[in-house]
């Protein structure tokens, strides 16, 4: 030990790329990490943090589980076959443990398309016939051929490992100066902050009205473009997140067409995340490919495995489409030529996380027995989320100067905390909640927010009776933290 220590101190200290040393990502920030030590000692936590679905018990799809079981080892296909012949009482008692004939067959042709199976490397962008069947997904998802638009081109389709590596993909590309800027929401996702930071760009801040359930119009728009022009900024792109993370509105196509508008005007590349598209619980999804017809505005479309009712964020997986790809200065090469470039350099996305986006994709086409089986555990699992966002938005009218604005689209609620005791911040505020409850939240500012607001996201995953357990103790908790002007202990 002493050996090592002593080693130590003769390395000289490296000087660190400072772009990564300035990369903050709240998400899994101080909040979190006294979580972690909370949890080391013995303390229960509820990890409201992040949107997690699975660390908080929600099912996977058994249709996802068994199809990936049997691509990773196809000699199980023929087992299961085998079984089947099986008669008498043995026969029986296995019936309800068999896979499906109809998944069985799936997997054989999803494998004879996977030719090389799930050990090899694939095409950098992603396996073709998943790469078709994405453009195949998005042009039924925008009833393309009725709405005379334009149709997906699989070679303008990227698969990757989550959306977050596309996001970063397009801002490192995006990025050519410390000058050059990008449109973000404020609250945002901080995977663009992030992502913004490392590259050395310039964070353009824009803000959503609170009060009007976190829409944003045309005037937010221009007042955030001009003035970072007026500083010298050069703005190149709009990152939109729909439905929002972390406040869970999602935009009418009004809005949508706004963005596209504004974009066109500006000469703006468009980023629009829409990894929570199924998280509408009633409400409805506007793609921006699906208002953006044949405008010629550039646009990055992001999905992803992680959310909507299929909750697989261990598995890496997603998406992303590019519309209208820029030409490139000087090169005489588009901006898809060199997404391809970085894609290549990654190799490949891993092929668990194609091969369940290759899912994701398809359901809506699979035989009737499948939908069937996964139609009832999808309802399921969105009605449970809504109303875990229901349960959670009743107990904040509870609250002393609680506010919750807006829809409860994607995983989050994003809740203002109006009479936080002079002095304290939401920070210290989610701290002492942690503490008090073990529910684990993150502090509005992690996300940004507008100057003297304090705000907290916490996601609606814990199971109904942890939620009814713990909320009641939020309340108590909170209550007596804003009454008693200071902080609880
Ligand atoms: C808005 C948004 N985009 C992207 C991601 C990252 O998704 P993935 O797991 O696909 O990388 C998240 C994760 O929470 C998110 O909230």
């Amino acid at each position: 030990m002493l050996r090592k220590i002593k080693m130590r101190m003769k390395t000289p200290a490296l000087v660190a790329n400072p772009n990564i040393l300035e990369m903050q990502y709240a998400v899994r920030g101080p909040i979190p990490q006294r979580a972690a030590e909370l949890r080391r000692q013995g303390r229960e936590i509820i990890p409201c943090n992040i949107g997690n679905p699975q660390a908080l018990g929600q099912e996977p799809l058994s249709l996802f589980r068994q199809v990936l079981g049997l691509l990773e080892n196809p000699a199980w296909i023929a087992r299961e076959r085998q079984l089947r012949q099986l008669t008498g009482d043995g026969g029986k008692l296995l019936e309800e443990h068999r896979i499906p004939e109809s998944v069985l067959s799936l997997c054989e042709e999803t494998l004879a398309k996977a030719h090389t199976g799930m050990g090899a490397y694939t095409e950098s962008k992603g396996m073709e016939f998943i790469r078709q069947a994405v453009a195949e997904f998005i042009d039924r998802r925008d009833v393309v051929a009725a709405m005379s638009g334009v149709p997906a081109d699989p070679e303008n389709i990227f698969l990757t490992n989550g959306a977050s590596q596309g996001v970063m993909f397009v801002i490192d590309l995006l990025i050519a100066s410390s000058q050059d800027g990008i449109m973000i929401p404020i609250p945002q996702y901080p995977l663009y902050s992030a992502a913004i930071r490392k590259a050395g760009g310039v964070q353009v801040n824009y803000y959503p009205d609170e009060e009007r359930g976190w829409i944003f119009d045309r005037a937010i728009l221009d007042e955030a473009v001009e003035g970072a022009r007026a500083e010298g900024v050069n703005v190149k792109a709009i990152v939109v997140i729909n439905p929002a993370n972390p406040t869970g509105a999602i935009l009418d196509e009004a809005s949508v067409r706004e963005v596209i508008e504004f974009a066109a005007g500006n000469d703006l590349m468009i980023i629009a995340d829409e990894v929570y598209q199924e998280n509408v619980y009633g409400g409805e999804f506007y793609s921006f490919t699906s208002v953006l017809g044949n405008r010629e505005v550039p646009l990055v479309s992001l999905h992803s495995i992680s959310k909507g009712f299929i909750g697989e964020c261990g598995h890496r997986g997603g998406y992303f489409e590019i519309r209208n790809p820029p030409l490139v200065k000087g090169t005489g090469n588009d901006f898809s030529t060199y997404l391809t470039k970085q894609a290549s350099v990654n190799l490949c996305a891993n092929t668990p996380g194609q091969l369940l986006t290759y899912m994701m994709v398809r359901l809506p086409t699979l035989d009737e027995d499948i939908q069937r089986r996964i139609e009832d555990q999808k309802q399921r699992i969105l009605q449970d989320l809504h109303d875990k966002a229901v349960m959670i938005r009743d107990a904040f009218a509870e609250m002393d100067g609680v506010e919750c604005y807006g829809e409860s689209g994607a995983l989050y609620l994003f809740p203002r905390l109006v009479t936080l005791p002079v002095g304290t911040t939401d920070l210290d505020y989610c701290m002492a909640l942690l503490e008090e409850t073990g529910l684990c939240t993150v502090n509005g500012s992690g996300f940004g927010q507008r100057e003297n607001t304090h705000h907290l996201r916490i996601a609606f995953l814990p199971p109904v009776e942890v939620l009814a357990r713990v909320l009641p103790e939020w309340v108590a908790f909170h209550n007596a933290y804003v009454r008693g002007g200071g902080p609880y202990r």
